[in-house]
C-alpha cells in the first residue's frame, strides 16, 4: 500500500487546475507524468493533444486479445481551483495524510478515484502479465471546465476508443463501506450575465432615486428565477422533465442518508425546495437553478455611497432526463430579457452544457458492476442504487458517439469536500477502490 499511496501523493502534487491559464504547464506535466506511469506499468500510453489552447488527454491500452470484451475507463486528472486558500488546514498541493485520510485538492475528485482504477489494473498486469479484458484508459485534463475538446476527440479517435462498456469512478458512495452504484447524473447548463447602468459609478445621494441601480436590477432578476414554492419560474423549464419512478422513491427511502446528515454536512439551518420531493429526490432527480457567483459595487471595509455602474452574475441549471441544455439556455435568456428592469442594459454569455444521464442498473453490465461492489464491500447488505446531482457531461456523449453505456462506481464520501477547502479521501477508500477495479475487470471479462 505504501507504494500505491506514494504514487497517489505524487499525482496530487501537480496543481493541475484546468481553468487557470497560469497553470497550463502544470496540467500538461501532470498528464505527462500519468502517461509515463502507465507506460512504465506495461501499457501502451500516449499523450494526445486536444486543441492548441486545450489540455492534453492520456490514452493507454493494455494487452489486446480476441474474444474478450473491451472496457474503457475514463477519469480526469484536472482539478478545481483551490481558493479560498486561507480555509485550508494544510496546503492544497502538498498532500497531507492525517488519521488515515488524504487531504489535497483532487484527493477525491478525481485523482484518488482515477488512481484507484489505474493501480487496480496495473497491479493485475504486473501479477498476471495480462488483464482479463482489453482495457483502454482515457484520462482527460478538461473535465472541470466542461470537457470542451473531449467529444471531438471521441470522434477523431473513434476506432481507438471503440469498446463494449465504460467504467468511471467520479461519483459518491452513500456511506463508508456501502458499495454504491450510480445509474443517473444530472445535466448542466451555465450562463453569465452582466448588467450595465450609468457609464461610471455615481454618487448615490446625488443620483439615487432617478438612475436605475444595476445591483438592484441584478437582485430582482435573480429573485425572479424562483417562485414562492421553490419552483424555477422560467416559462417552459419543466417541459419534458421525466418523473422519477416509484421503485426509485422506495429504494432511496431505505438509504442510510437522511435530512439530519445533509444538515450536518452542509451546516445549513434547514433544507428548502420543492415540498413534494424529499431531499435526495430534489438533489438527484429534479432540475434546479443556482446562482454560483455575483458581483457589484463596493466590497471593501466600511461604506461607500455609490450607484455601481455594473453588476454581474454566474448561473447554472442542473437538468434531468427530458431537458435539453441548449433549450434551457434559450428559455433562461428569454426569461432574463423579459424581467430586465428599466434603465439598465444586459449582456448574456452562454457557458458550457451537458446532458443528464440515466441507465438501467439491472442490465448485464450493471449487474456485473454490482457483483464487483458486493465482493469489495462484503459488509453492505445491499448495493445502494442511486442517482447523483453532479454532472459528468461526457457520459451522455459516450452514449451518443460511441453508443456505449457507462458504469459509475463512486468512492467519494458525502464529507469528502469536493470542490471545497480541505478536500479529502480516506486511505481505506483508495485501498478498496484498487480492489474494486481488479474485481470489476474480472466480472466484466465474462460479459458477452
Ligand atoms: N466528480 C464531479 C461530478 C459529480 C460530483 C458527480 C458529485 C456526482 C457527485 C465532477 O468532477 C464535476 O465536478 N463536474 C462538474 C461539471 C462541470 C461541467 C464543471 C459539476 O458537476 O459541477
Ligand atoms: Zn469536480
Amino acid at each position: 500500500m505504501n507504494n500505491e499511496l506514494d504514487t497517489l501523493l505524487k499525482f496530487l502534487r501537480f496543481p493541475s487546475v484546468s481553468t487557470d491559464p497560469s497553470r497550463k504547464d502544470d496540467v500538461r506535466n501532470c498528464g505527462q507524468w500519468l502517461c509515463d506511469l502507465l507506460q512504465e506499468g506495461g501499457m501502451q500510453a500516449q499523450l494526445v493533444e486536444t486543441s492548441t489552447e486545450g489540455h492534453p488527454a492520456v490514452i493507454a491500452k493494455g494487452p489486446q486479445k480476441e474474444n474478450r470484451p473491451t472496457v474503457l475507463i475514463y477519469g480526469h486528472y484536472d482539478v478545481q481551483p483551490e481558493d479560498p486558500l486561507d480555509l485550508w488546514e494544510s496546503p492544497p498541493f502538498e498532500p497531507t495524510v492525517k488519521n488515515d485520510v488524504i487531504y489535497a485538492r483532487g484527493a477525491t475528485d478525481n485523482k484518488g478515484q482515477l488512481m484507484a482504477h489505474a493501480l487496480g489494473a496495473l497491479s493485475l498486469l504486473e501479477k498476471e502479465g495480462d488483464l482479463p479484458v482489453n482495457l483502454t484508459f482515457l484520462f482527460e485534463g478538461e473535465e472541470e471546465i466542461g470537457s470542451p475538446n473531449l467529444e471531438p476527440l471521441l470522434k477523431s479517435h473513434r476506432e481507438e476508443l471503440d469498446c463494449d462498456i465504460i467504467a468511471v469512478s467520479d461519483t459518491g458512495m452513500v456511506a463508508p463501506g456501502v458499495g454504491t452504484f450510480t445509474y443517473g447524473l444530472r445535466g448542466i447548463a451555465c450562463l453569465e450575465f452582466s448588467i450595465t447602468g450609468p457609464s461610471g459609478d455615481l454618487h448615490s445621494g446625488i443620483w439615487g432615486g432617478s438612475v436605475a441601480n444595476p445591483a438592484s436590477a441584478l437582485a430582482s432578476l435573480i429573485a425572479s428565477l424562483h417562485d414562492e414554492n421553490g419552483k424555477v419560474a422560467i416559462d417552459g423549464f419543466y417541459e419534458g422533465v421525466s418523473e422519477l419512478e416509484d421503485w426509485e422513491r422506495a429504494a432511496w427511502k431505505k438509504l442510510p442518508s437522511d435530512e439530519a446528515e445533509s444538515l450536518a454536512i452542509t451546516g445549513a439551518s434547514e433544507l428548502v425546495g420543492e415540498s413534494e420531493y424529499s431531499d435526495l429526490e430534489r438533489r438527484w432527480a429534479r432540475p434546479t437553478a443556482e446562482v454560483n457567483g455575483m458581483g457589484s459595487g463596493y466590497q471593501g471595509e466600511g461604506s461607500k455611497t455609490i450607484i455601481p455602474s455594473t453588476a454581474t452574475a454566474k448561473l447554472s441549471f442542473r437538468l434531468v432526463p427530458g431537458q435539453d441544455p441548449q433549450k434551457i439556455l434559450e428559455l433562461s435568456e428569454a426569461h432574463l430579457k423579459k424581467h430586465l428592469p428599466a434603465g439598465v442594459s444586459m449582456q448574456i454569455t452562454p457557458g458550457h452544457c451537458g446532458s443528464a444521464y440515466l441507465t438501467d442498473p439491472q442490465n448485464p453490465a450493471g449487474m456485473a458492476a454490482q457483483r464487483a461492489l458486493q465482493k469489495t464491500f462484503p459488509q453492505s447488505k445491499n448495493i445502494a442504487l442511486i442517482r447523483e446531482g453532479g454532472s459528468i457531461p461526457i457520459i451522455q456523449s459516450f452514449k451518443d458517439v460511441l453508443g456505449v453505456d457507462t458504469l459509475l462506481l463512486g468512492l467519494a464520501l458525502p464529507d469528502c469536500e469536493i470542490h471545497a477547502p480541505n478536500e479529502n479521501f480516506p486511505v481505506a477508500n483508495f485501498q478498496a477502490g484498487i480492489e474494486l477495479h481488479r474485481n470489476l475487470l474480472e466480472e466484466l471479462s465474462s460479459l458477452t
